[in-house]
C-alpha cells in the first residue's frame, strides 16, 4: 500500500494533489523564479536618474513580501494536507532525494523573504509596501543588515541550486511519464464515454 512520501500528517495519502496545492505550487513557482532573476539583475541597475534603482529594489522588496505571505499559506497548507505518495516503484535513494529537495525548498521559500525584510528593515531607509510606507520596527543597524544580508545572498544560491535540481528531476519524470508530473497539474476532465454521448441523442 501507499504511504506518503512526505508526510506531515496522518491523513491517508491521496493520490494527487489539490486544486488548492496546485494553483499556489504554479503561481509561486513563476513569481519566485521572476523574483529570483529581479534580484539578480537589479544589482546592475544604474544609480542615475534618481530613484531609477531605488524604485527597482522598492518593486523587488514589496513582490518580496506579497511572495512570503502566499509562501506562508502554501506551507499551512502543507503541514496540514497529506502529499501523495511517489509511485510504488520508485527506488529508496529517490523518496530520499524528493524528500530532501523539497524540504530545502520549503526551508529556502521561507528564509528568502523573511531574510531580504529583515535586512531591509535594519537600513536607514524605510521600507515601502509598493507606495506605502511601512513602520520602523527597530533602530538602523550596520552589522545586523549585513548578516541577513548574507543570510539572504547565501540562500539565494541555495535556492537556485535546488529549484535546478527539482526541474531537472520534473523533467526527467515528464519524459518517463510515470504520473508524477502530472499530479502536480491540473486534472483535464475525463474523456465522455460512447455510451454516454448516446444518450444525449
Ligand atoms: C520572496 C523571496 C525573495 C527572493 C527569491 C529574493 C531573491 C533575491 C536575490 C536572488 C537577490 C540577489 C542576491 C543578493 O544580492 O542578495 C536579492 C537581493 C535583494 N533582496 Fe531579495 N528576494 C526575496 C525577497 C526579498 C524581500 C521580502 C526583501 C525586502 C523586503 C528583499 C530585499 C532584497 C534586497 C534589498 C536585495 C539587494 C541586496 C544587496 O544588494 O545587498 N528580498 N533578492
Ligand atoms: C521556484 C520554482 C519552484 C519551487 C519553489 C517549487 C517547489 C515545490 C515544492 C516545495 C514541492 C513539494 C510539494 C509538497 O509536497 O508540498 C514541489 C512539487 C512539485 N513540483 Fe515544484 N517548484 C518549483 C517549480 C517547478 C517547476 C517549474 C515544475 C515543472 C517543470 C515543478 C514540478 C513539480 C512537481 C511535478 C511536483 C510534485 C512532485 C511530487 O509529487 O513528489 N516545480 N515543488
Amino acid at each position: 500500500m501507499n504511504t506518503s512520501s512526505q508526510d506531515f500528517t496522518t491523513t491517508p495519502s491521496p493520490s494527487r494533489y489539490t486544486t488548492i496545492a496546485i494553483v499556489l505550487h504554479a503561481v509561486l513557482a513563476i513569481g519566485l523564479l521572476y523574483q529570483l532573476g529581479l534580484g539578480l539583475w537589479m544589482d546592475s541597475v544604474p544609480k542615475t536618474p534618481p530613484g531609477l534603482r531605488a524604485g527597482w529594489f522598492n518593486w523587488h522588496k514589496s513582490i518580496g513580501m506579497v511572495l512570503g505571505l502566499l509562501i506562508l499559506v502554501r506551507a499551512l497548507w502543507r503541514l496540514t494536507h497529506a502529499s501523495p505518495a511517489l509511485p510504488d516503484a520508485t527506488p529508496r535513494w529517490q523518496i530520499h532525494a524528493a524528500r530532501w529537495n523539497h524540504a530545502t525548498l520549503y526551508a529556502c521559500m521561507i528564509a528568502m523573504p523573511v531574510s531580504g525584510f529583515l535586512g531591509s528593515s535594519f537600513t536607514k531607509y524605510p521600507i515601502k509596501f509598493f507606495d506605502f510606507p511601512l513602520p520602523r520596527l527597530w533602530e538602523a543597524s550596520t552589522e545586523l543588515k549585513a548578516v541577513f544580508g548574507s543570510i539572504h545572498t547565501v540562500t539565494s544560491y541555495v535556492f537556485m541550486a535546488a529549484v535546478a535540481v527539482h526541474i531537472l528531476a520534473a523533467v526527467w519524470h515528464a519524459l518517463r511519464r510515470d504520473g508524477v508530473v502530472s499530479r502536480m497539474l491540473p486534472q483535464r476532465s475525463p474523456a465522455v464515454p460512447p455510451a454516454a454521448e448516446d444518450d444525449v441523442h
